[in-house]
């Protein structure tokens, strides 16, 4: 591989802290990376497995976005709370349209919103992609794990997934019994919004002692009454709810009066309490916090099509864990994302620990795991540089809620169980909120996502004059609105495709056709128009009063 640019070891970076990413003319190593002979395509040299190219991968390519001093997509990332007791004290709503960025943050890395795929994705035929698409890379992919003496990670394994719904009961939980629980939400906007180009869902497992009730059972089997009891109970904390609905539980089988109305009945709403149940018991409730041992997988797919339906695909792009292996106290976490400011102020850069087949370690209790798609398609664990990308959503942002995103979204209750599915499910508003947050967004950001770069959205939601048309949007429901025709599905998925042939993820994941126009490719924050103070969004929350 002689032909291979190291653009950075990753060794003497680490040693030395030191860089800068010269670019050399040079050929790629395996596939192929698309050089246009125009001059105007970006430059992207294949960058090896052990290089650090981007030191500030961090930095979503969202953040890059040209707000042209009114339009804000940032919002749902940068966030600061009075909320003296909220774990999350990132506190970085000033980035709202601010482009402080370090010198190495400056430059656009993601280039591949840059290139012009037209003409490949034109090579690709409809009947190909859709035979790519609907083909399994997960099963195979499992059983690749399962069987590797080698691997010392977790294995993050549903039997069925690529089936998506079909794996679960249609109250969410695994048919496999593994413990794991799908459950419906609404997507952050907009990255998974399927007509952005991806489809996903997420499930999430609680520790054993959370699934069973010895007090009832005598024995560790598994007690659904008791899961679906400590999953509304996390639920409430998450949301700050002082009751939820649940499926009928027994309260016999969790040997506790739930309702406190001095009987042992089958109940349908329980409220908060101070601890979890069953053997779980001894377990205490931690505003916006998940028990040590939280999991969640994330799959990440292909916009599907089955009988002109929108649908996650059977193949994966992605898989995405998390565990979390720490539960740091509120005063703890706040003295941990002191240290993350202190560094920053001092111009460091971010580094992570490698767990190797573990993840990465986010620093405030989370490993974080990623998969992704060689060439051929087969899932792949990713490299550092890959899973340094995961590190800024899910540690140092200001709205997630214990760096997660999707549960706190749940559709609240009895209802919120079950796989992913946006038909019928409505756009509600954001807590604090009376507006549908969808339509909000659209306004504020005055695009259908955050590069104000999807025609098609502009032609079904925008009124010719570039304001939103509110009537179409709030007769809507979630299905309608973030959907994708089926042949705006198949383009993306094309497009996305060719990055996985070139496995030029450094260079981005977003699946985009033609170059985007309003994200800077570097930036001048000294020249960059601020946002206006009119167009801040305060405090926003990501959880949604359904
Ligand atoms: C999808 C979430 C998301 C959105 C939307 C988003 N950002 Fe970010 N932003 C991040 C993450 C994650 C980081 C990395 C945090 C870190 O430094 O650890 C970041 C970092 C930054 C930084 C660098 C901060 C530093 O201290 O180095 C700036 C500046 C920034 N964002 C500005 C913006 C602007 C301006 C927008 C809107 C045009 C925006 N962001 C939209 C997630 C987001
Ligand atoms: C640009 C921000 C961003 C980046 C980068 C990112 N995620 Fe996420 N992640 C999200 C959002 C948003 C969700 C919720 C899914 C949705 O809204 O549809 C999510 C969900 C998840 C979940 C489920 C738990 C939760 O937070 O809801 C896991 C696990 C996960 N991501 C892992 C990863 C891994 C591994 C990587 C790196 C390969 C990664 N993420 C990179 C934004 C991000």
């Amino acid at each position: 591989m002689p032909d291979v640019i190291r653009i950075f070891p990753l060794i003497t970076l680490l040693l030395a802290g030191c860089g800068g990413d010269e670019e050399a003319n040079l050929a790629p190593e395996g596939g192929s990376l698309a050089q246009s002979a125009s001059g105007s395509e970006p430059y992207r040299p294949q960058v090896a497995a052990d290089t650090l190219y981007n030191r500030e991968a961090v930095i979503p390519p969202q953040c890059y976005t040209k707000t042209e001093g009114t339009r804000n997509p940032c919002y749902t990332c940068h966030q600061s709370y009075d909320d003296a007791t909220r774990p999350n004290k990132m506190a970085d709503g000033f980035l709202q349209g601010d482009y402080g960025f370090s010198d190495v943050g400056v430059e656009n890395h993601w280039k591949n919103l840059f290139v012009d795929r037209r003409d490949e994705v034109a090579a690709i035929s409809d009947e190909a992609i859709i035979n790519y698409i609907q083909s399994d890379n997960y099963t195979a992919f499992i059983k690749g794990l399962k069987n590797d003496p080698d691997w010392s990670g977790p294995v993050p394994a549903i039997d069925g997934l690529a089936e998506g719904a079909a794996a679960f009961d249609n109250q969410g939980l695994a048919l496999d019994g593994s413990g794991w629980v799908a459950f419906n939400y609404k997507p952050l906007p907009s990255t998974f919004w399927p007509t952005n180009g991806s489809t996903d869902d997420v499930m999430i497992r609680l520790p054993k002692p959370f699934r069973t009730a010895s007090c009832a059972t005598g024995t560790d089997a598994f007690s659904r009454d008791a899961y679906f009891a400590n999953l509304a109970v996390l639920e409430m904390a998450m949301k700050d709810l002082s009751t939820i609905s649940t499926l009928p539980i027994d309260e016999n089988a969790v040997c506790e009066d739930l309702n406190d109305d001095g009987v042992l009945t089958m109940v349908q709403e329980i409220p908060a309490r101070d601890h979890y149940l069953g053997d779980a018991a001894s377990e205490p409730v931690a505003r916006m916090s998940y028990p040590e041992g939280t999991q969640f997988i994330h799959t990440v797919r292909y916009v599907g099509l089955d009988n002109g339906k929108i649908t996650p695909s059977r193949r994966m792009k992605e898989v995405r864990y998390m565990k979390k292996v720490k539960a740091y106290s509120t005063p703890a976490l706040a003295s941990l994302y002191g240290n993350e400011r202190q560094e920053k102020m001092e111009g460091m850069l971010p580094t992570f620990v490698d767990h190797g087949d573990k993840g990465l370690n986010n620093g405030l209790g989370w490993e974080v795991l990623g998969f992704i798609e060689d060439s051929e398609g087969e899932l792949r664990k990713q490299t550092y540089q890959e899973q340094m990308f995961c590190m800024g959503c899910h540690g140092t942002i200001g709205t997630t809620i214990d760096q997660t995103f999707a549960f706190p979204r749940k559709v609240t209750g009895a209802e919120g169980w079950g796989y992913i599915n946006f038909e019928g499910m409505k756009d509600a508003p954001s807590v604090g909120e009376t507006e549908p947050e969808i339509l909000q967004y659209l306004q504020r950001v005055g695009g259908g996502n955050e590069f104000r770069a999807n025609p098609e959205m502009r032609d079904r939601w925008f009124l010719p004059d570039g304001t939103v048309d509110e009537s179409a949007v709030r007769g809507a429901d979630v299905y309608t609105l973030i959907t994708p025709s089926p042949g705006r599905a198949l383009s993306l998925n094309k497009a996305y495709r060719v990055i996985v042939q070139e496995q030029s993820f450094a260079y981005g994941r977003d699946a985009t056709v033609t170059p985007v126009k309003n994200v800077f490719r570097s930036v001048d924050p000294e020249a960059a128009p601020p946002l206006e103070e009119s167009a801040r969004i305060d405090h926003w929350d990501l959880r949604l009063a359904w």
